[in-house]
């Protein structure tokens, strides 16, 4: 049993446009916990970890803001959650160096996401992309968050954050120091799919911009995207089981259910025997009624940027309030005199 107060905590990667899959595996769900009040909920745009690829610095200040004005366009209410960048908060990057001493190769080298993302390059890759998900513990553990939404590619990390976490109380015997925090996975969209390929992950690094719906696509280019989705030549089963061996089909009647707020079952229920030519123009009427006002609220939040420049540096000076305190426990537990005072 954890003794720590139920805080929130979660992040994205500002490194290109924010898909269909952020919104429904994690930024609804963010939005979503703002009513249970018995939470204190911090959401972060992680630019920090952006840099362990390459980014170009105009491009970089740019998706930072655009993915503050998704949070807020999506429905984050800065009074009501803490908004803020990373790079403000000098408290993650020194948690972050502290936790790569924690950490072990052994486990890092298990990460699945620096496989994939290093490729056949790894010995060109950043040492930064390699120890990414210590800077991510830290983003968590700095503010000893309890509960963490995410979608399902981030629950190794998580894994990681908490062995991380326990590690730590162990060896500097403090036990419950940091807590194990639990990620809060919405098991129908933990995993949205590519609209080409059924087998990959809808993903904002994905070559083709056809494969994915963006948050900011207009609804033309949404409609156009949907009635292109690869699918199978059958009619949609009324039953999920029919679901089975048909990814495509599962992940657009998915969509479909998260989108209206009902369940698969019920979806099939309405369009079972239905071909792809009546179900996709229902999809992509669907997707146009609840996107496509995200894209513009976010394109109109971004002609003022000073503005979303404010609520970050508002934001961050509430987070490092938070974090600063528990910083400063960490390194006298570690006997670091005086660390983080500078
Ligand atoms: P990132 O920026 O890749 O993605 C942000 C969130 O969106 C979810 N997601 C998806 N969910 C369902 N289907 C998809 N196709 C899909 N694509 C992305 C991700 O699971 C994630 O929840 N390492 C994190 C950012 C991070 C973080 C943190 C998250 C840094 N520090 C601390 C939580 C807590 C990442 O790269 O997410």
């Amino acid at each position: 049993m954890t003794t720590h107060a139920p805080r929130v905590f979660s992040g994205m990667q500002p490194t290109g446009n924010l898909t269909l899959g952020n919104y429904l595996g994690a930024l609804r769900n963010f939005v979503a916990l703002q009513d249970d009040e018995a939470f204190e909920r911090l959401y972060c745009v992680v630019d920090l970890h952006a840099i362990t690829v390459a980014q170009d610095p105009a491009t970089l200040s740019r998706t930072t803001r655009e993915v503050a004005a998704a949070y807020i366009a999506s429905g984050l209410d800065p009074k009501r959650s803490i908004l803020f960048n990373q790079s403000r908060v000098t408290a993650h990057a020194e948690l972050g160096w502290i936790f790569t001493c924690v950490a072990r190769m052994g486990w890092l080298n298990r990460m699945t996401q620096f496989k994939e993302k290093a490729g056949k390059n790894r010995e060109n890759a950043s040492v930064g992309l390699f120890s990414y998900p210590t800077l991510m513990a830290a983003d968590i553990l700095a503010y000893r968050a309890t509960h963490v939404p995410v979608g399902e590619d981030q629950k190794q990390h998580l894994e990681l954050t908490r062995d991380i976490a326990a590690k730590f109380n162990n060896d500097f015997q403090v036990p419950d120091f940091f807590p194990q925090p639990e990620p809060l996975i919405q098991k129908e969209t933990a995993r949205i799919m590519s609209l080409r390929n059924g087998a990959n992950k809808m993903s904002k690094s994905d070559p083709s911009d056809m494969s994915r719906i963006n948050l900011t696509d207009d609804a033309d280019l949404i409609a156009q995207k949907i009635r292109k989705a690869k699918t199978d030549p059958e009619p949609l089963p009324s039953e999920a089981e029919g679901l089975e061996g048909r990814p495509e089909a599962l992940n657009l009647v998915g969509i479909f259910a998260a989108l209206s707020g009902v369940s698969v079952a019920d979806v099939l229920a309405e369009h079972g025997g239905q071909g792809f030519g009546a179900f996709k123009p229902a999809l992509a009427d669907l997707t146009v009624e609840r996107i496509a006002p995200i894209g513009e609220e976010m394109r109109r939040l971004m002609e003022t940027p000073d503005e979303i420049d404010a609520i970050l540096a508002d934001g961050a000076e509430r987070a490092g309030a938070l974090a600063r305190p528990v910083l400063r426990e960490v390194y006298e537990t570690l006997g670091l005199n005086g660390g983080g005072t500078a």
